[in-house]
């Protein structure tokens, strides 16, 4: 079962910042998880939330934003003192982190509340940019999103990401079309995902930090799961 950093080493280190991506760009493991927002100047930043307020000493939305006036701020005291001074990264930063490794990418596109017209085609470049088109899943909530870079980008792996329980996972992928399906951990054991899974599905779970779900996971055959703290599954998976 594969291993991604869920936006960094996050249980470790301030979330989506680049202290959390150098982390876990010297683990053992497959990939990394991140999420995209864009700023009123078009620049792609990487950003859980909407706004800044709960991971800088900032307020506001990303959207509205510069992308130096964001650089201002700062993205590391909220976790711990220790990373006073950490910036937002953009996607580029985080490509060029990892174009000398082997990890995957997982993108996020954020465009489930604001819709940042044109994300799309601006991640596709960008990966482009860092010859990472091979190494990139693009996800989002926002099928139409995926949708896009499939009809942009067919050759690029997409995911589906879902929160609610469907009756038919698969079928229901492959019409937007995607490559994969993202499931919750509250959803990863019903019925309707072993049935996807029959199917051929590949499915990866979202967030994973239990040991005991982890092993679940990997009996029940799901190809990867997203966790905080991607050393301590690893060390658990190994024993
Ligand atoms: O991509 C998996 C997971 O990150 C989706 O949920 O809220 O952590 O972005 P969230
Ligand atoms: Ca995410």
């Amino acid at each position: 079962m594969d291993i991604f950093a869920h936006r960094g080493v996050s249980a470790r280190y301030p979330e989506n910042t680049i202290a959390a991506f150098v982390a876990a760009s010297k683990l053992p493991i497959v990939g990394i998880e991140l999420d995209v927002h864009l700023t009123a100047d078009r620049e792609l930043v990487v950003i859980h939330d909407e706004t800044i307020d709960r991971t800088s000493n900032g307020s506001g939305y990303v959207k509205d934003y510069t992308l130096q006036e964001l650089r201002a701020f700062d993205f590391g005291s909220w976790f711990s003192p220790e990373f006073e001074g950490e910036r937002i990264p953009t996607l580029g930063d985080i490509l060029e982190l990892f174009a000398g490794t082997n990890h995957r990418i997982n993108i996020e596109l954020k465009t489930d509340i604001f819709p940042y017209n044109g994300i799309e085609a601006l991640v596709i470049k960008e990966v482009a940019a860092y010859q990472m088109t091979e190494r990139v899943i693009l996800s989002s909530f926002n099928h139409e999103s995926i949708q896009i870079v499939s009809q942009r980008a067919p050759y690029i792996e997409k995911a589906a990401l879902f929160a609610e329980i469907l009756v038919d996972f698969y079928g229901y992928t492959a019409q937007i079309p995607a490559n994969a399906i993202h499931v919750s951990l509250a959803t990863a054991f019903r019925k309707s995902v072993k049935e996807a899974l029959n199917e051929g599905a590949v499915v990866r779970v979202y967030t994973v930090n239990d040991v005991e779900y982890a092993k679940q996971l990997q009996q029940l055959g799901v190809q990867a799961i997203f966790t905080d703290d991607p050393e301590k599954i690893v060390s658990a998976l190994a024993d």
